[in-house]
């Protein structure tokens, strides 16, 4: 039942009202509804004051007056857009807590005169946040906006959110103008900042912006595209478009002016971000990253992390970084930890991974893997993707094995923790790899082999799988994976099988998965994060295989108290993992 609370909205410069629910408002709040509901004019702000029923904690979550109208008008524009349409234009709106806060992590002092670039813009909710904290401001300002959108659709509900700003700043005595460029952010305005000045390039006007808010389109740009030319110097690989906005918006700011952007985390590792890492830290000086855990919460249809980044043009780098994480649209309730800035980049192999911990626990856990002695390919291991490619090498597959004319095909399916299952007879999907003359590069003699997922399900407990693969195992002289796994094995012998059955342990364990999620908010497990990771020594790998070999049964709370005393973790961490290990079973 839904038991409504008016009071007056302080915020809202005492016109708005509060409504205040005890327990069947739902996140995804209509306001156009609400307005109905509780008989409140068009012009009125809606502050809704969420209670500990909502799962949002103790603290107050409000919805300023111009971000509330800013959603209904949302929400009548994604009432006349079908959902396939909005997602080829990568429109996944900012929840409204989520604009608040971004809009919270802007200056605390804001200056007399404050430009602002909103790219991207949508419907304007980030722009609107920014505004209501202006309201709360007495003194009068002066707000400049520069706005880009290139959804024609899109644009009069965007000027609508505009105009109901500018109108709400002055009665508040501020002062404020804004201009929609009805552009492509990237090809028409950072191509102007990038490109080399010419007889043809208009000086920009595009630049000393004293801050930068945004929730980028996420998608991924081919090599042909004249995105891709735009920037080359800056993202390479197979960039995306999100990429590019950072860089642009960080390129358009005046030395110290502020970003604040909400993207997915796949920049923060990985060799294909490495160059922009490089290029945007030498620039930009990373000040807060607050993590979303939960793949879903924050953006139901994006099924990457999603990380809130506020940096500043350098001045100076900052010496330590506030990192917060929240499992879903709960962020007021995070705790920032404030941890030195070496700490979160690591650019130990010259990366510029960003390391993110979702709480003291995973720092203690970083500080052990970090402190082991070598890193896996100095162990002289050797960590592959599986060459067979499916698609393109249909004339090989086999639904069934047919003797030592063909090899075993493993694929994701496969390989379950500790277990390598063979042959899975499953309809679709072959089972075996026809061994001749022109298949022998896509094949691998059969060896002691570790296979590791590339791959987790979107909200899957591991993002690290393993099973062992022992020639022993095998009738056959030759095994074909599928480029789904990586496989691991010895650069110059064979893995001995304590060898094997460790590694699998190592990277089945609660603690192996716990780091690399602190290193990689992707659903791949890349070979090159692997490679570089440190590995404790493989004469202790070897010891904790023996021990896992002696087991009645591949329990994965004993095996997880095996790597734990083996590799000398102290009693509290130990029993923080092993509780994770015994509440997933639950
Ligand atoms: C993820 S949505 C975010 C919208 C809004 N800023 C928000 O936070 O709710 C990204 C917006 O960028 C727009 N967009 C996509 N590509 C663009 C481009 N190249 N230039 C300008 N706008 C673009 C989309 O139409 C969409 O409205």
């Amino acid at each position: 039942m839904l038991v409504p609370h008016y009071s007056r909205n302080r915020h809202a410069g005492g016109r708005g009202k509060i409504l205040e629910n005890s327990a069947c408002l739902s996140r995804q709040m209509n306001p156009a509804h609400l307005r109905k509901l509780f008989k409140l004019d068009e012009t009125e702000g809606i502050d809704i004051l969420m209670n500990d029923s909502m799962a949002v904690g103790t603290t107050r979550t409000t919805t300023g007056r111009l971000l509330a109208h800013c959603l209904t008008l949302q929400s009548e524009y994604i009432g006349l857009t079908p959902l396939d349409r909005r997602k080829e234009k990568g429109q996944f709106f900012t929840p409204p807590e989520v604009c608040g806060f971004m809009a919270d992590l802007l200056p605390s002092n804001l200056p007399a005169t404050f430009r602002l670039l909103d790219p991207g813009a949508g419907i304007g909710a980030l722009s609107a946040a920014v505004c209501d904290r202006f309201l709360g401001v007495r003194s009068s300002r002066r707000l400049q906006i520069d706005l880009f959108e290139n959804d024609a659709a899109a644009l009069p509900f965007l000027r609508k959110t505009l105009d109901c700003c500018s109108q709400a700043m002055r009665a508040h005595g501020h002062s404020m103008s804004y201009e929609i460029h009805a552009k492509d952010f990237i090809l028409d305005a950072a191509a102007s900042v990038f490109g080399s000045p010419s007889l043809f390039n208009e000086p920009s006007h595009l630049g000393d912006f004293d801050a930068v808010i945004m929730n980028p389109p996420y998608f991924k740009v081919t090599k042909s595209s004249p995105y891709a030319s735009v920037m080359e110097d800056v993202v390479h690989g197979q960039p995306n478009i999100y990429a590019f906005f950072l860089a642009a918006g960080a390129q358009m700011l005046r030395p110290g002016g502020e970003l604040v952007a909400i993207t997915p985390r796949s920049f923060c590792n990985g060799l294909y971000f490495r160059g922009f890492r490089h290029w945007f830290f030498d620039k930009m000086a990373l000040d807060r990253i607050h993590l979303f855990e939960s793949r879903t919460e924050a953006f139901r249809d994006v099924l990457q992390e999603s990380v809130i980044t506020a940096s500043h043009r350098l001045g100076k780098p900052s010496s330590t970084v506030a990192v917060s994480t929240s499992f879903g649209l709960d962020l007021h309730t995070a705790r920032p930890a404030i941890l030195p800035i070496s700490t979160v980049i690591d650019d130990s192999c010259g990366h510029a991974n960003i390391r993110i911990f979702a709480s003291a626990e995973e720092r203690a856990i970083s500080e052990v893997v970090e402190s082991w002695p070598h890193r896996f390919s100095e162990l002289g291991l050797r960590i592959s993707t599986g060459p067979v490619v499916m698609f393109r090498a249909t004339e090989f597959l086999l639904a069934e094995p047919n003797g030592n004319d063909s090899a075993p095909l493993l694929s994701v399916f496969n390989v379950k923790p500790f277990q390598t299952e063979w042959p899975l007879i499953h309809k679709k999907h072959p089972t075996a790899f026809k061994v001749c003359r022109d298949s022998q590069r896509l094949l691998l003699p059969t060896r002691n082999y570790v296979l590791l997922r590339r791959f987790s399900a979107k909200e899957e407990r591991r993002r690290l799988t393993a099973s062992f693969l022992l020639a022993s195992d095998i009738a056959q002289p030759f095994v074909a994976l599928e480029n789904h796994l990586n496989y691991v094995c010895h650069a110059e012998r064979e893995l001995t099988v304590d060898e094997a059955y460790g590694l699998t342990a190592l990277f089945n364990s609660a603690l192996l998965d716990r780091y690399f999620r602190t290193i990689s908010g992707n659903t791949q497990v890349n070979a090159t994060e692997i490679r570089s990771m440190k590995f404790p020594s493989l004469h202790t790998v070897a010891i904790i295989g023996r021990k896992v070999r002696q087991l009645a049964s591949l329990d994965s709370d004993a095996v997880e108290l095996i790597v734990l005393r083996e590799l000398g973790i102290n009693c509290d961490l130990s029993a923080h993992l092993l509780e994770g290990t015994l509440f997933s079973h639950i």
